[in-house]
């Protein structure tokens, strides 16, 4: 049997705050231990509340911030956090929750899926204006999009193409952080039976962040729940699902009720608001 895409051991993060004169430094165990592997083809979901850890799994396992303790496998192979080569690099890829955010509102999407290839490969440039082509068809979008701006699309197309640049180097895995949270409910359809085509067509690999359990139940094969950097439920979907084991993972279920769209916009709002 091959390696794993991805696996993690006992992996951790903290966070210290600096302290001040009359404030003592504080250690924030963020992510306190997570261990999982992942084979090629299939989907964890990560759930849990605010603050309990998600996107500082996230930003580990894509190697934009190395964890305090624990290990990284991609396809088998360790990762060295502090000397992340290259070709590992290339092997990962993240989705926010808000593209807009990611995408420079001065550049034409034709550039923005072009840009990868520019600084990793020795594609031509008709070369690469042929691959970002028919990647913005791989999701939705046609050629008549190539030349346009950011600002000239709707939410749901501007995840389409920040999902399209993530794949312009075919990674290995993606983690998508609420990719679908912010979109109205038809949308986030849409784009997660896109994730489900992409996923089948190139056997990709997900690690997939959200609140919301009825996303969760479309598009996961596995589910992991996190409480607090703990890791305290872990189980394929319809077991978690059918039959859930924790407490805490008992109270989520039952705090959440199918397509909770309200408290999501409320939380985002909040965290919009804060980041202001
Ligand atoms: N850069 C940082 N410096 C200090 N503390 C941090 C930092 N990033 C996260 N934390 C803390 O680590 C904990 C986990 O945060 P994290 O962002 O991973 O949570 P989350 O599960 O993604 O939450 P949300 O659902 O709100 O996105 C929180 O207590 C947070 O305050
Ligand atoms: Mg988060």
């Amino acid at each position: 049997m091959s390696a794993p895409v991805l696996e993690v051991r006992n992996l951790k993060r903290d966070y210290t705050s600096s302290g001040g004169l009359f404030r003592a430094p504080k250690v924030v165990h963020a992510v306190k231990g997570v261990n999982f592997s992942l084979a090629q083809g299939k989907t964890l979901a990560v759930v849990g509340e605010s603050g309990c850890g998600k996107s500082t799994l996230a930003r580990m396992i894509t190697l934009i911030d190395a964890p305090t303790a624990g290990e990284i496998l991609i396809d088998g192979q360790a990762v060295d956090s502090h000397h992340v080569t290259h070709e590992m690099r290339q092997k990962v890829q993240i989705v926010f929750q808000n593209p807009y955010g990611s995408l420079n509102p001065r550049q034409k999407i034709g550039d923005v899926l072009s840009e990868p290839l520019l600084l990793n490969t020795r594609l031509s440039a008709a070369e690469r204006r042929e691959q970002a082509m028919a990647m913005l068809v791989k999701v939705g979008l046609g050629p008549e999009h190539f030349n346009r701006y950011p600002h000239m699309f709707s939410g749901g197309q501007r995840q389409r193409i920040a999902i399209a640049r993530a794949l312009m180097l075919n990674p290995r895995f993606l983690v998508l952080d609420e990719p679908v949270s912010a979109l109205d409910l038809s949308v986030q359809a849409q784009v997660l039976n896109l994730l489900k085509d992409l996923q089948e067509e190139f056997g990709l690999t997900y690690v997939f962040i959200s609140h919301d359990l009825s996303v969760v139940r479309y598009i996961a094969d596995e589910v992991m729940v996190m409480y607090f950097g703990d890791v305290v439920e872990h189980g394929s979907r319809d077991a978690v699902f059918a039959d859930p084991q924790h407490d805490y993972t008992r109270t989520l279920f039952a705090a959440t009720p199918r397509a909770d769209v309200a408290s999501i916009r409320e939380r985002l709002a909040k965290k919009a608001a804060l980041a202001q």
